[in-house]
Order: structure tokens, then sequence, then C-alpha cells
């Protein structure tokens, strides 16, 4: 009797363990779901556990990792009195940050790859001035990592585009300076690699009330000439472009400022050619106002078929280096695309 009473606690004492044991599992397994759900608007951290700094950004995939590179924001925001004319909120520009990653979640901090210019006054990447909405792209031809950005004085009536180079993704970039591509102003933009290798710079111009698409020339450097004036009198800023399925799409924002309006996209067969206005592409709380952000890129998953991330900047303009980020998956019907609202989500359940 006493054996059995004793078999029967040892059985008890393993049955509660490995109870135990799989409960810890299962909340390990949980805890890791949640760690690579993506939660829009939340503080995003990287690695090393800071606050990820790389606003109005794009990201480049290259031999197997994404590279996100972004607006290095300053840590305090003031309202420009240079500029009464509009909420002109500033903070020193900290130039632009590169992060890495392979599964978009989890993100290293590679460093500033193109710092501001903290001594000289006189120098475009001078603090006090503007540098946003960093891209870059990479040339296969003379295998440089080609950056633009939008560099602009502190109230930004200089209106012109920067353009730096590397040889490495995450390597110190050289400026090589900027201009006013096609003797026009150049504000917000972006790059876009087509599958031919040719590459275009899509910019806002004439005071941000027509966007211009640029062919580059084939080392990605200058403008060719080549242009065309898209969405006249618009007032089209926030480029995102993507090509899904032989078709091109423009993802963008309206104009006001900080604040966040209704975002609109347009599809078109060529680049160049004529763009079709489709209307907003949100859904969902807060649609109308593309949930309080901004666009800023459309990434392309690598290895899914037909899988599209749009990214938002959400700003915080009294605290600028707090501004937030918005990425939901796009889902496409025909020309047409919907992205939904969605608190958190995971990229493999959402495209498998
Ligand atoms: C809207 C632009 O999209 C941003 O990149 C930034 O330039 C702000 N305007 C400044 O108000």
């Amino acid at each position: 009797m006493k054996k059995y009473l004793i078999y029967l606690l040892i059985l008890s004492c393993i049955f509660v363990c490995s109870c135990g044991q799989k409960k810890n599992q299962q909340q390990g397994e949980d805890a890791e779901a949640e760690a690579k759900m993506i939660v829009s608007g939340e503080k995003w951290l990287d690695t090393d556990g800071n606050a990820i700094n790389a606003h109005g950004g794009g990201i480049l995939y290259h031999d197997g990792t994404y590279y996100w590179y972004g607006e290095y924001k300053g840590d305090s925001t003031y309202w420009n009195p240079k500029v009464p004319s509009w909420e002109c909120y500033r903070t020193e520009a900290g130039g632009v940050s590169c992060y890495s990653s392979q599964n978009l979640v989890d993100w290293k901090f590679e460093g500033v790859v193109l710092p501001s210019d903290t001594v000289n006054e006189s120098s475009e990447l001078h603090y006090s001035n503007v540098l946003e909405r960093p891209k870059v792209i990479y040339n296969d031809k003379t295998k440089k990592f080609v950056m633009w950005l939008h560099v602009d004085s502190h109230d930004y009536a200089k209106a012109a585009a920067g353009v730096a180079v590397c040889d490495t993704p995450n390597g110190k970039f050289e400026y090589l300076g900027s201009m006013r591509p096609n003797d026009a102003m150049s504000r917000d933009m972006t790059l876009f690699k087509d599958d031919d290798g040719k590459a275009y710079h899509f910019y806002s111009s004439e005071e941000n009330k027509t966007l211009y698409i640029s062919l580059l020339t084939d080392d990605y450097l200058k403008p060719t000439g080549q242009f065309t004036r898209n969405f006249i009198d618009q007032s089209r800023e926030a480029p995102a472009v993507f090509k899904q399925n032989g078709k091109y799409y423009i993802l963008s924002s309206g104009c006001t400022a900080w604040d966040p309006n209704q975002a609109e996209y347009a599809v078109a067969d060529s680049i160049m050619g004529q763009w079709k206005v489709m209307g907003n592409p949100c859904s969902g709380k807060d649609a109308n106002i593309t949930f309080y952000g901004q666009s800023t890129n459309v990434l392309k998953v690598e290895g899914k078929k037909d899988a599209y991330i749009a990214m938002f900047d959400k700003w915080n303009k009294t605290d600028l280096i707090d501004s937030r980020y918005i990425w939901l998956p796009i889902k496409f019907s025909g020309d047409s695309i919907d992205i939904a609202w969605q608190e958190k989500w995971n990229i493999n359940e959402a495209f498998k």
C-alpha cells in the first residue's frame, strides 16, 4: 500500500511538472508571436532597445537583407519663427539613419549613414537645414548604392534634391550635392527602380502643386531631362511608388504640413504615361485621414507573391522625434487596392 502511494506521488509530480512546462512553452510561443506582430502607432524599438529613428523613410532589399533608411530626427522640436505663414515645426536634422533586418520585424541600427554637419553653417547638410525623405536604390552597372533626399533650407524655400553614394548599403555615404532637377522645385520625393534597371525620381514640384516624374541617367546620379508633369495643381505630396502584375501605382497624400489628410492612389500602364486617379485606398477606422498617417514607401516582401506593405509616418508635430510608424498590408483586386486598418498583424500570417 505504502509502495503504491509513493508511485502515485511520483506520477502526480511528473504530471504537474509537464503541465507547467507546456504552459511555459505556450507562454513563450505566444510572447514570440506577439513580438513578431506589427503594431502600428506604437513605439518601435531596435535590437538594442532604442526607439527606431527613421522617418519619411524607404526600404532597400539587397542580398537577403532589408535596409531601412530614414530621417534621423533631433530631439528638440520648435516652431520656426521665421516661417509665420504655416505650422513650420522643426527639429535639428540628424542626417540619414540605416537599420537592417532579415524578417522586417527585428531591426538592427547600422548607424547614421549620411550624418548632418554640426560645424559648417554654410553646408547644405548643416543640422539647421531640412533633410527629409531619403531613398536608396542599387545601381547594378556602377555597383553603387545611390541615395536621393529632399534637401531644403530651414524655411523650405530652397526646394532641392540631394544625391549621395556609397559602395556598401550600410557604409558612410558620400554627399555629391543638390540640384533643382529639371530646373524645377523639388520637395517630397521618392525613387523607383524598374525591372529593366531604369530609375525614376518622383517629386512634388511647382510649390508642391504638381508631381514630376523624372527619368534618371544610367548611373542614377542626375536627371536625364526627360520628365512628365502629373496631377497638375492637385497638390500631391509623400509619393510612394510600386509595381504589381505589370501595373505601376503611386500612393500619395494631400498637402497639410504635418497634419494628416486623405490618401489617394493612381495607376498607370507605363511610368511616363497616363496615370488614372483611383481614389482613397484606405478603409476602416480613420481611413479618411490615412489612420493619422502619411505615406512614405511601399515595400515588397521578398519571396512572397503579391505581398506589399504600405508604410506611413504618424507625425507628432510638437515632438517630431517621437513620430511613429504605421505599416499595413495591401490587398489587390484587379487594378484596385485596399489598405485596411488593423491594430496588429503578422507578416507570415498575412502573406501565406
Ligand atoms: C509634409 C511633408 O510630407 C513632410 O515630409 C514634411 O516636409 C512636412 N510637410 C513639413 O511640414
